[in-house]
């Protein structure tokens, strides 16, 4: 049994989906136009049309099989899908010439979709530009905000509902209680868990790599691709580990990961190519041009040993959901930062592409990582990016500031450890700024660079807040870091959420 979610463009559809799978129960997306039989091969219990970035006046608007509302289903649409239904049935919609984009609040809402949250005041999060005035027969708004007295809808015999709004992304913080509330007035049942999402992993694999097919694994010692590599010996998939030292490690890197890999049963191959990626970077300071040039060195690499140790028909990467849509791999996503590993890949990279994790998320990954055995330690490693210190160098990378954000940074995440504050941030990092300021030490000046650190907490990585940390603790890492480093001058603690800003400066 399913939900099936239509999905109309809308660069929040997986996230839907991820919402569905956080109450237990199992989804399935299928395009906006699927076909009643395809629906049906899913045995649905629910429907959800997503939103999308169409407007149900253009004349290509994209529309589900008409033969959907004869299968009976409960049915939520969501912004572009209330859209549809609203007009579908009768009901009036109007382009408002206007972009409501951001927070709302609900100054009231009842009915079964919104049992439990106390009438109203909710925040919701719109993003839309069209809007409905009139409602079909019989329909009735369950939801209004100061400037929209049609937030949300339901039909006469309410089993099909609307909402203007996203409930599925964070910034609806009562969004999962409606969703919820929709699952259950469907009654589908919430018996979905982490082993199910393992066991279906596990299968696409099998389907996607057939026999005598051989898999060059991207490691990096990271808990995506060291899950990864315990996914692919569990569903049998005969591979081989290739660890690339792009010269842009934290120190004692490449011996921790070795460390950690191989007793896992990982075939784990190290490659030294620190010497190509430096070279090829030299003189770049455009963060996006920096992705680009380590994404297409990584397939180099890689493509160098699969000549050495292949054939491979697939090269396997740990790539996550928030590196697709951040680099807009998504349809109707903006580009923010071309993650390396996606947007930073060549067109002709020799490889098809085995990215099991394409849909997850970090915490999702670290709850399959625990099932599969990762020991603790990998599993609880911040994140840290494909593209390493070059993205936390701002400009132009040279060895000299290289070997000073290492040593900055080993005392900053060393120091977290110690105060046993490294488990309570998401991810932590030092940045070193091509800015020098005036300072003193003794009776000389000095003239040394800024160094940011940035520690925050977050769940997925797509927003994430500032840690706050002990005004105590950041005196101490300031002060052993201006002391063991004398050409940092000052050092700033950045104080800013994402959004607006990313974890990442580059
Ligand atoms: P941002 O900076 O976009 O980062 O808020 C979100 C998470 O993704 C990591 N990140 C990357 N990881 N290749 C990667 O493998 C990349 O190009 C890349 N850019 C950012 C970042 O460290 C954070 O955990």
């Amino acid at each position: 049994m399913s939900v099936v979610i239509l999905d109309f463009g809308s660069q929040y559809t997986r996230l839907i989906a991820r919402r569905i799978r956080e109450l237990h129960a199992y989804s399935v997306i299928l395009p906006g136009k699927a076909t009643v039989e395809e629906i049906s091969k899913h045995d649905p219990q629910a429907v959800i049309l997503s939103g999308g970035p169409a407007s149900v006046f253009q004349p290509d608007a994209p529309q589900p099989d008409e033969g959907l509302f004869d299968l009976g289903l409960p049915i939520l649409g969501i912004c572009y899908g209330m859209q549809y239904l609203v007009l579908h049935f009768g009901g009036h919609v109007i382009p408002t010439g206007t972009r409501e984009y951001g927070r709302a609040h609900l100054v009231q809402c009842d009915g079964p979709l919104f049992s439990g949250l106390d009438g109203g005041d909710l925040q919701v999060w719109m993003s839309h530009s069209d809007a409905v005035t009139d409602l079909p027969l019989g329909w009735r708004a369950t939801a209004r905000t100061v400037d929209n007295p049609i937030a949300a809808v339901e039909s006469p015999d309410k089993r099909m509902f609307g909402v203007q709004f996203h409930p599925e992304v964070i910034h609806t913080p009562q969004g999962r209680t409606i969703l919820a509330n929709f699952l259950a007035i469907a009654g589908v049942p919430l018996d979905w868990t982490p082993e199910n999402t393992l066991k279906q992993l596990i299968k696409e694999v099998r389907k996607q790599v057939t026999d005598g097919d051989r898999v060059l694994l991207a490691a990096s010692g990271g808990v995506d691709s060291s899950t990864l590599a315990l996914l692919l010996t569990r569903a049998g998939v005969d591979h081989t580990a290739v660890f690339v030292d792009h010269g842009l490690l934290r120190m004692g890197e490449r011996e921790e990961v070795e460390k950690a890999l191989r007793p896992l049963g990982v075939n784990l191959v190290s490659v030294d190519a620190a010497n190509r990626f430096l070279h090829a970077l030299a003189g770049v300071s455009d963060p996006e041009e920096k992705r680009r040039i380590i994404g297409r060195e990584f397939i180099t690499v890689f493509r160098e040993k699969a000549l050495e140790l292949g054939p491979f028909r697939f090269l396997a990467q740990g790539t996550l959901y928030p590196d697709v849509i951040e680099s807009a791999g998504s349809e109707g996503a903006a580009s923010i930062k071309s993650h390396h590993n996606v947007g930073g890949l060549p067109d002709d990279i020799g490889f098809e592409l085995l990215e099991p994790f394409r849909y997850l998320f970090k915490d999702e990954v670290r709850e399959l990582a625990s099932l599969l055995g990762l020991p603790e330690e990998l599993r609880r490693r911040h994140p840290f990016p494909g593209p390493g210190l070059a993205i936390r160098i701002i400009g132009e990378i040279t060895p000299q500031r290289l070997r000073i954000l290492r040593k900055a940074d080993a005392l900053f995440i060393s120091a977290l450890k110690e105060a046993r504050l490294y488990g309570e941030t998401w991810q932590a990092l030092a940045v070193l700024t091509p800015v020098r300021s005036v300072g003193v030490v003794g009776d000389e000046r000095r003239y040394g660079y800024i160094l940011a650190l940035r520690a925050v907490t977050s769940v997925d990585g797509m927003t994430a807040d500032w840690a706050r940390l002990p005004h105590n603790f950041l005196d101490r890492v300031a002060a052993r870091i201006t002391r063991n480093i004398p050409q940092i001058g000052r050092v700033v603690y950045d104080i800013t959420s994402k959004p607006p800003a990313t974890i990442e400066w580059e």
